[in-house]
């Protein structure tokens, strides 16, 4: 009885807000009210390629593995990595970008265990030191070469190496790790995880992203580093995939300010 009076108590309501005399449809002359494409994508893509969370929800609700395939279209197993129109789950900066399948960019990945990303690093590209803080990584070059190093934890021997093309290494779970392109040609590697969502966090924006005067303190205080420093560092740490190194840019004759084609 009282379902009954709430119901049509919802239904008046909403029939009362109805604009129904305002309304028009909108006509093909009607330019479409965002047409702004976002930032960062080349002109040459009319949209974004966008990940799909609805899918992902109905993929984590599926009660098993059956019902879960039946949700994803064929379409929908296909991931491109060289889509240039890809924002979400893409680190893009002058030094190329690192494009990654997770199962947020790519909800087919659910309950599979793994992703991948792909690192297209122009002449002298650098990914800058980051760590992946749930999952370890697998990196196998397969075009160019890589510089790469890392450190693992406190008391950790470091490690630096070469990888050429076919080479692989690991990066331990939670560790300190850079690659950087030492050729003056792009180099192209392939990162595997054992987990749908690794996740990544840059150090140095982590880090100068703390409170200035932590910040100054971990560095050994203003001995060593003035806080207007912090502050000036803090707004120009530029963004991964980066340029590159000194040496390298200096080798390839590369200008430092110059924009990646
Ligand atoms: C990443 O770089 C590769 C190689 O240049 C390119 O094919 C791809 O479109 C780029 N992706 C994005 C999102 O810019």
């Amino acid at each position: 009885m009282l379902s009954t009076a709430l119901i049509t108590l919802l239904l008046a309501t909403s029939t009362i807000a109805a604009p129904a005399a305002d309304y028009k449809l909108p006509t093909s002359s009607t330019p479409p009210t965002s047409t702004a494409l976002p930032t960062g994508l080349p002109a040459s893509c009319t949209t974004e390629t966008k990940a799909n969370p609805t899918l992902f929800s109905a993929l984590t609700l599926a009660p098993n593995a059956v019902d879960r395939l039946a949700l994803i279209s064929d379409a929908d197993l296909v991931f491109k990595f060289n889509d240039p129109c890809r924002l979400q789950g893409v680190a893009k900066g002058l030094g190329g970008n690192v494009t990654r399948a997770d199962h947020a960019s790519f909800p087919a990945l659910t309950t599979q265990k793994g992703s991948v990303a792909v690192g297209f690093l122009s002449p002298c590209g650098f990914n800058t030191p980051h760590v992946h803080p749930r999952s370890s990584e697998l990196n196998l070059v397969i075009e160019g070469s890589l510089f790469a190093q890392f450190v693992a934890e406190n008391g950790a021997v470091f490690r630096s190496h070469t990888l050429n093309k076919f080479d692989m290494t690991v990066f331990p779970q939670g560790a300190i790790h850079t690659e950087f392109n030492p050729l003056c040609t792009p180099s192209t590697f392939v990162a595997s995880f054992p987990d749908e969502d690794p996740g990544v966090g840059q150090i140095a924006q982590e880090f100068f992203g703390l409170t200035d005067e932590i910040v100054q303190g971990a560095l050994g205080g203003d001995v060593n580093v003035a806080g207007q420093d912090i502050d000036a560092f803090k707004g120009k740490l530029p963004v991964n995939v980066v340029k590159g190194v000194e040496s390298c840019l200096k080798k390839c004759g590369i200008k430092k300010r110059e924009v990646a084609a």
